[in-house]
C-alpha cells in the first residue's frame, strides 16, 4: 500500500515502537492519529510530531483500548478531524506480564480483538466501508515458546496475536463459497471417498482428501530409532539424530536412483 495520503490510526503510540511507526507513516506522507492511556506522553509526542511535520498531519486522541467506548470514540473523532475515512488501524498498545497475567492477557490479546472487530466492521466494503488495512504488533514470544512460567500470558497473547492475523488473512484468501458449492463437495465425499477421509473443501479449489501422514512418519521414525540402537546403541532418537537419519536415507535414495538411472 503507498501511504501517502493515507490515514492511519496507531493505538499506544505515545512512545516506543507506536511512535516509531507514526514517523515513518509520516515520513511516507500519510496522515496519523496517535493514541494512547497516557495523555501527558501523548500530548508531549503530538507536539513534537506536529513541529516536525506540520499541524494538519497528525492529532491525538486519548483511548484506553480496555474500554470500548474509547475504541468507537478514537475511530469516530480520527476520522471527523481528518475529515476522511481510516485506511490503517494498527493495534500495538500493549504491555508485558509483570502488572499480572489478566491484564496482560486483556491488553494483549483481548483488547487487538475488540479492537479488530470494530475497525473490521467500519472497513466492510459490504457495509459502506471502503477496506483498508489492520496491522498487529506482536513479538518473537507470539511465534517461540515461552522461558518461564512468571512470563507466559505475554507468549499466550502474542501468540494469539499472531494465530487472529493470521486466521483472517486466510479467511479472505479462501473467501466465502455458498453452501450449493458445499454440497457438490460433499456429494463426492459420499459417493466417491471412503470411510475416515477428511475432505477440504475451498473457494475455486477442487475438493482434496487432506491426507494424515502421522502413522507412516511413525512407521519411519521406528525403523530409524531401531536402526540407530542397533548399529550405534543410540537409546533415545532425539530430533538432531532423526534430521541426520533422514538426511542419510535421502543421500542413499538418491545414490541409487543416480545408479538406475
Ligand atoms: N520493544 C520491544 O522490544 C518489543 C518487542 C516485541 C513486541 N513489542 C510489542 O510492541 C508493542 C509496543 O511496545 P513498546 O516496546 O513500544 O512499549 P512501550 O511501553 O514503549 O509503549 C506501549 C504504549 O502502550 C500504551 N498502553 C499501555 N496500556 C494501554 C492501554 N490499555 N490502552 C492504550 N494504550 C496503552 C502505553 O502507555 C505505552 O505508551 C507492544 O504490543 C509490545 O508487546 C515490543
Amino acid at each position: 500500500m503507498d501511504v501517502k495520503n493515507k490515514l492511519a490510526i496507531i493505538t499506544g503510540s505515545s512512545q516506543g515502537l507506536g511512535k516509531a511507526f507514526a514517523v515513518e507513516l509520516l515520513k511516507g506522507g500519510a496522515f496519523v492519529c496517535l493514541s494512547d492511556v497516557n495523555t501527558q506522553i501523548g500530548e508531549k509526542a503530538l507536539s513534537e510530531l506536529k513541529e516536525r511535520f506540520g499541524d494538519d498531519k497528525v492529532h491525538f486522541v486519548e483511548c484506553n483500548v480496555l474500554k470500548t467506548e474509547d475504541i468507537n470514540k478514537l475511530y469516530e473523532e480520527c476520522e471527523n478531524h481528518f475529515d476522511k475515512s481510516v485506511d490503517i488501524f494498527c493495534n500495538n498498545a500493549g504491555i508485558n506480564h509483570t502488572k499480572g497475567w489478566r491484564l496482560c492477557m486483556d491488553i494483549d490479546i483481548m483488547a487487538v480483538m475488540e479492537c479488530t472487530e470494530y475497525v473490521l466492521d467500519k472497513m466492510d466494503m459490504r457495509k459502506g466501508g471502503k477496506g483498508g488495512l489492520i496491522v498487529n504488533t506482536a513479538s518473537l514470544a507470539g511465534i517461540c515458546p515461552g522461558l518461564s512460567r512468571d512470563s507466559y500470558s505475554y507468549y499466550v497473547a502474542k501468540h494469539g496475536v499472531v494465530t487472529l492475523t493470521r486466521t483472517l488473512v486466510a479467511v479472505k484468501k479462501f473467501g466465502v463459497m455458498t453452501p450449493e458449492y458445499v454440497a457438490q463437495a460433499f456429494f463426492k465425499l459420499v459417493t466417491r471417498c471412503g470411510t475416515g477421509d477428511a475432505m477440504i473443501v475451498l473457494k475455486d479449489v477442487p475438493p482434496f482428501i487432506y491426507t494424515d501422514y502421522s502413522r507412516e512418519w511413525t512407521f519411519v521414525l521406528s525403523a530409524g530409532s531401531k536402526l540407530a540402537h542397533s548399529v550405534f546403541g543410540v537409546d533415545l532418537f532425539t530430533p538432531k539424530l532423526q534430521m541426520l537419519f533422514l538426511f542419510v536415507v535421502f543421500i542413499v535414495i538418491h545414490f541409487v536412483l543416480c545408479l538406475l538411472f
